[in-house]
């Protein structure tokens, strides 16, 4: 089947069963995505020509008023004939510049009891130019890969910092906490993904409008990024952090965040827990639920929100309900590799 892209002469083709976004991506076009499996609504484009199918259901990321509208989610979207869609390609070249490194594991730093801090060191002569908040893809053996958002500024460039948790029985991040991984060759793809900071400037706003982070878990670690980023560059901007967790021994950055307090003065921090303990006299709940409780309206706002897919989710849904700009909402969805998302998928649709 033949794609081609409204905007441009370009085109490229798709497979039976190959969704839109890899089939791109295979032909050589930049465009943007993040989760690839259908929760932070990155790939989104518009369906000018043709029809396309969800093979595992209408995706989260995209709500019903938007399927009405024609959009449609690429890293689901199935071409069942040609179609034209509507689509920016990314064209600044720090986005394009995808690199596959080696790279050796220089300290491992447990930063709570499922936390692990990894720092990377590059070869000396690679440069590896990114933007706060994007992620890379460690590749695992017949290429499959495990993605991780960078957690430190781009400006620091002698380690990158990732903040990995610890999935129960997971191929990659479980055996790091079995031995120590210090030492270790990694080969990493990156930069990846479309989830960034933005200045206002960017959008030709003459006004530094207020933003919110929110952070489920080491949907922190992105944050990071983009906050340290933040102090590096002076930024004025009041932001508000919230960083969700389940129980207190969970808030892994909670003593770093409470030091970076210091360095930027417009910088505001609650934490969430959704299990304390009865010890516990800071906020309780969801962590979105906190930020609406405190900014019930969000028109103005900037969102950054990072962090599981069903709080990704519940976020974007409840967020637009209370007046945040989709295009001033911007999603990081940590979800499953996209090959155990479809091993997942499958053992679902054959047992129902
Ligand atoms: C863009 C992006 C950025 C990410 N950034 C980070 C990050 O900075 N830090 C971080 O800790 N994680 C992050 N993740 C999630 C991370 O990629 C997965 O947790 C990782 O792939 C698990 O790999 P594994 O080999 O250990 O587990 P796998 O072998 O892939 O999975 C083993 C089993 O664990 C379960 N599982 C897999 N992934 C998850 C998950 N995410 N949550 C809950 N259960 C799961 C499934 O049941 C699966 O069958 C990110 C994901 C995406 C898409
Ligand atoms: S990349 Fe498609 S919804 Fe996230």
């Amino acid at each position: 089947m033949r794609v081609s892209l409204a905007k441009s002469e370009r085109s490229f083709s798709a497979a039976p069963g190959q969704s839109l976004l890899e089939a791109a991506i295979s032909a050589g076009l930049a465009l943007a995505h993040s989760c690839r499996s259908g929760s932070c609504g990155a790939c989104r484009a518009r369906l000018l020509r043709g029809q396309i199918s969800y093979p595992y259901g209408p995706p989260l990321g995209l709500s019903p008023v938007e399927q009405d509208e024609g959009l449609v989610l690429l890293c689901q979207a199935r071409a069942l004939c040609d179609l034209q869609i509507d689509v920016d390609e990314i064209r600044r070249p720090q986005d394009v510049l995808v690199k596959r490194l080696p790279c050796r594991i220089e300290h491992a730093t447990r930063l709570a009891h499922d936390v692990l801090a990894l720092y990377l060191r590059l070869p000396s002569a690679e440069s590896f130019a990114f933007q706060p908040g994007q992620y890379l893809d460690v590749i695992l053996p017949a290429g499959r890969r495990r993605s991780f958002s960078i957690a430190s500024p781009p400006h620091d460039a002698r380690l990158l910092e990732l903040h990995v948790r610890r999935v129960a029985g997971g191929e990659f991040t479980d055996r790091l906490f079995v031995a120590n991984p210090e030492k270790g060759l990694l080969t990493i793809e990156g930069p990846l993904g479309d989830f960034r900071y933005h200045a206002p400037s960017e959008r030709g706003d003459a006004a530094i409008g207020p933003a919110l982070f929110v952070a489920g878990g080491t949907g922190y670690a992105p944050i990071n990024s983009i906050l340290r980023h933040l102090i590096e560059q002076r930024s004025e901007r009041a932001i508000s952090l919230y960083f969700g967790a389940r129980a207190e021994c969970d808030l892994y950055a909670h003593a770093h965040i409470r030091e970076i307090l210091g360095a930027a003065p417009r910088l505001s921090y609650q934490p969430v827990l959704s299990e304390a303990s009865p010890a516990w006299s800071g906020r309780r709940g969801l962590v979105h639920a906190a930020v609406l409780a405190d900014h019930p309206r969000l028109e103005g706002f900037d969102v950054y929100a990072c962090g599981p897919p069903a709080m990704i989710g519940a976020l974007r849904r409840d967020f637009l309900a209370h007046g945040a700009s989709p295009e001033r909402l911007y999603l990081d969805s940590f979800d499953y590799a996209p090959e155990v998302l479809a091993r997942q998928r499958n053992n679902a649709s054959t047992k129902s």
